[in-house]
């Protein structure tokens, strides 16, 4: 065992430890047992929206190779594993008929890992909209947030014997902006008000799928998962200040409050200038109250004002001295334990979980075989701490998941940035722990050691 992190001593004996992954980016098998294409298969395969054009066409074959994936993560000792089930697999027309070999799938995966002693984590959508549904519209319908919550009605259903926690969307703001206003991220259009409505219908989705899996689970643990990323000015001058509360309005407040009730705020509506496809009683449908939240955490924004910027009308700035990962992201803990501490005094959050929070960096596999990455075990290190440091001021968090169990398809990124705590040579598809895996691995023995000699 290498040198225990003291900081941890305060984490409670519960403390959940995992690890995550989504569909598109681990499963390959695009066109096996009747899934249909998602918006994902569209884009990846339009030449020059994907480095080097690579696809997720194979991934990490995991949808063949699951077992040795759980047989990794029981090496790995986590508790808890959050994976995301591919609607395109569970209703892939538009008939919205139930295809019962793409749910077999997430059923025998369940199986594996509670055999295995882990506890299943899925999130119903990371991102994959069945590409039959962008044809009639996408995320900016209505429809779309009602065929979501059908769908999550029906996963919930087959597997909410053995499943307990559920997580309906990941990172609705990835979605919204960088897919509709951005381009950078399926389905790729950059236009405002489509990106307006598809955030809306996203929580409207969200909010009837709370229901639908209760529905079906009446103990389901239900939650969300927001990527947020406290947002500060890049000077002392007024206008940077108030760039900052544009930035956060944005990438936080936007997300945080329609479902806390707070409605969308109303800064931001003014700035975007679109109306929204609200109905009566929609708010409360958004705002159903929920089990957890999930908070994904890589970086903090540091923003300058920029009247003819982007939305939300702002430069982002690097900060002086700062150190990066291979995304060019700044490491900043701190801005994890700013953000929990905020879920916890501003919006009264009651339980948390830190649900993604990695770092990518260019691994080499050594030739014996083995694969060091100093780095990614040192960003590691030190967000967990910043998560024990919020814990010990009050924070509910009740545990944190590591992205990600494999190096995977990146998005826009394509294979070129690794994540993984386990490497994946991509010619023979084996997979690798790497040194961050085995600190991690030693950090939650070292953590059960202590609640053992506690109780
Ligand atoms: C998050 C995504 C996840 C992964 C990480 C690096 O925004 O949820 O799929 O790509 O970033």
């Amino acid at each position: 065992m290498t040198e225990p992190l003291n900081e941890l001593d305060c984490l409670p004996a519960d403390f959940l430890w995992g690890v995550a992954t989504a569909s598109y980016q681990i499963e390959g098998a695009v066109a096996e047992d009747g899934r249909s294409p998602s918006i994902w298969d569209t884009f990846s395969h339009t030449p020059g929206m994907v480095h080097r054009g690579d696809t997720g066409d194979v991934a990490c074959d995991h949808y063949h190779r699951w077992r040795e994936d759980i047989g990794i993560m029981e090496r790995l000792g986590v508790d808890a594993y959050r994976f995301s089930v591919a609607w395109p697999r569970v209703v892939p027309g538009v008939d919205g008929k139930v295809n019962d070999a793409g749910l077999d799938f997430y059923d025998r995966l369940t199986d594996g890992l509670l055999a295995a002693g882990i506890t299943p984590f899925p999130t119903l959508y990371h991102w994959d909209l069945p590409q039959v549904l962008q044809d009639r519209g996408g995320w900016p319908e209505r429809e779309t947030a009602e065929r979501f919550a059908a769908y999550a009605g029906t996963v919930a259903e087959r597997l909410g014997d053995r499943i307990q926690n559920w997580c309906t969307l990941n990172e609705p703001l990835c979605s919204s902006w960088i897919g509709h206003l951005e381009g950078r991220m399926a389905p790729g259009l950059t236009d405002i008000t489509a990106a307006v409505r598809a955030s809306y219908h996203l929580h409207l989705g969200h909010g009837l799928a709370v229901q639908a899996i209760r529905a079906a689970v009446p103990d389901a643990q239900v939650g969300i998962v927001n990527n947020l990323s406290p947002c500060e000015p890049a000077s002392d001058s007024p206008e940077d200040h108030a760039a900052a509360v544009r930035a956060d309005g944005h990438n936080n407040r936007w997300w945080l409050d329609p479902i806390h009730g707070r409605g969308y705020p109303q800064d931001m509506l003014d700035l975007y200038g679109v109306d929204l496809p609200e109905k009566p009683g929609d708010l409360a449908t958004i705002a159903t109250p929920l089990d957890w939240l999930g908070v994904n955490y890589y970086f903090r924004t540091v923003v300058a004002d920029d009247p003819i910027g982007p939305l939300p009308n702002t430069r982002q700035v690097d900060p002086a001295g700062a150190r990066h990962t291979g995304m060019d992201w700044e490491v900043h803990p701190n801005g994890l334990e700013t953000l929990l501490m905020r879920l916890t005094e501003e919006y009264g959050v009651q339980r948390i979980f830190v649900t993604e929070n990695g770092s990518a960096y260019p691994d080499v596999v050594r030739a014996d075989g083995t694969v060091d990455d100093p780095e990614r075990t040192r960003f590691l290190e030190e967000h967990l701490a910043a998560c024990a440091r919020a814990l010990r001021k009050g924070a509910p968090l009740a545990g944190y998941f590591a992205w990600s169990l494999l190096d995977n398809f990146e998005w826009a990124y394509g294979y070129e940035k690794r994540f993984g705590l386990v490497h994946v040579d991509y010619e023979t598809l084996r997979r690798t722990i790497k040194g961050s895996g085995h600190r991690y691995a030693d950090l939650i023995q070292a953590h059960r050691a202590r609640a053992r000699r506690a109780a």
